[in-house]
């Protein structure tokens, strides 16, 4: 499969990249949706008051937040970015490409009638857009404010994520812009997920029944685990629950 010229080999960057952002999600929505288990637990908001790392009167959260601080993920991190890059940049250039091509805004390649039928088929670019927005903010929020300083040995907030999630989703807005963030994600993810499978070659009527399925299921744990972590954090702020 030539990865220039061929129209699956031009998607294939754009699928692996992809695929690489999925795994990502899922364990970035499983850190975070720790918080929400410590609220269970009655643990929400305990962090060991001799500040080490893995320290074992720390919540869960606080625990994954740790285990983001390591080398391992450090390594990770412009991996990660490098793999955001990839698949925006692509992205621009398969639909500018297609655009071209057919002489008007269309998403970059459409292999069946289903996936042309298919809402967020037609606006992957669209949704792609507006997640990389969104996660520009959050990046303001979050990243911003625990790693960074982090790496210049100047943090506080990573003593206690737990404070900082209160103060990001304290105000309802902030909420609500959150929560139509992940609508955006979950409908990118739902059309990609059964593309990427479709670009590698595994296609065919009865598994791409069954890939859509579980797209839809991958989608929604992914997204509705970040929206309980922020409804959560947003209820803890108000003192509310
Ligand atoms: C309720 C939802 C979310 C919360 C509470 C949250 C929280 C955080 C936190 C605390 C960090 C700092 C790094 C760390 O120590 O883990 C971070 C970084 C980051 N987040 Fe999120 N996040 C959420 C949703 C998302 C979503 C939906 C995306 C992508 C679509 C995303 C992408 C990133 C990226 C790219 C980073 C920087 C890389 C890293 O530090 O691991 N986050 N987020």
């Amino acid at each position: 499969m030539a990865l220039s010229t061929s129209s699956i080999g031009k998607k294939f960057i754009q699928s692996i990249s992809g695929a690489f952002l999925i795994l990502f999600l899922l364990l970035h929505a499983t850190i975070n949706f720790f918080s929400v288990i410590d609220s269970f637990t009655g643990k929400y908001g305990a962090v060991a008051v001799d500040e080490k790392l893995f320290s074992a009167g720390d919540g869960l959260f606080k625990l994954g937040c740790d285990f983001m601080s390591t080398p391992f993920i450090s390594i990770m991190v412009p991996i990660l970015a490098l793999g955001f890059l990839i698949h925006i940049l692509y992205g621009c250039w398969l639909t500018w490409r297609n655009m071209k091509a057919r002489g008007g805004f269309k998403r970059y390649e459409v292999a069946s009638k289903a996936a042309a039928d298919s809402w967020s088929a037609k606006n992957m670019f669209i949704l792609g857009i507006v997640i990389f927005g969104f996660i520009a903010f959050h990046l303001t929020h979050f990243w911003a404010k625990m790693q960074l300083p982090e790496m210049f040995g100047i943090g506080t907030y990573e003593d206690n994520p737990y404070v900082l999630l209160n103060t990001v989703f304290s105000k309802w807005w902030v909420l609500v812009l959150y929560i139509v963030w992940f609508g955006a994600l979950f409908l990118h993810l739902t059309h990609g997920f059964w593309s990427m499978f479709q670009t590698v070659g595994w296609s065919g009527q009865t598994w791409m029944k069954r890939l859509k399925v579980i797209g839809v299921v991958v989608a929604s744990i992914i997204c509705l685990a970040f929206a309980a972590v922020a409804v959560n954090a947003f209820l803890q702020a108000n003192a509310l629950i």
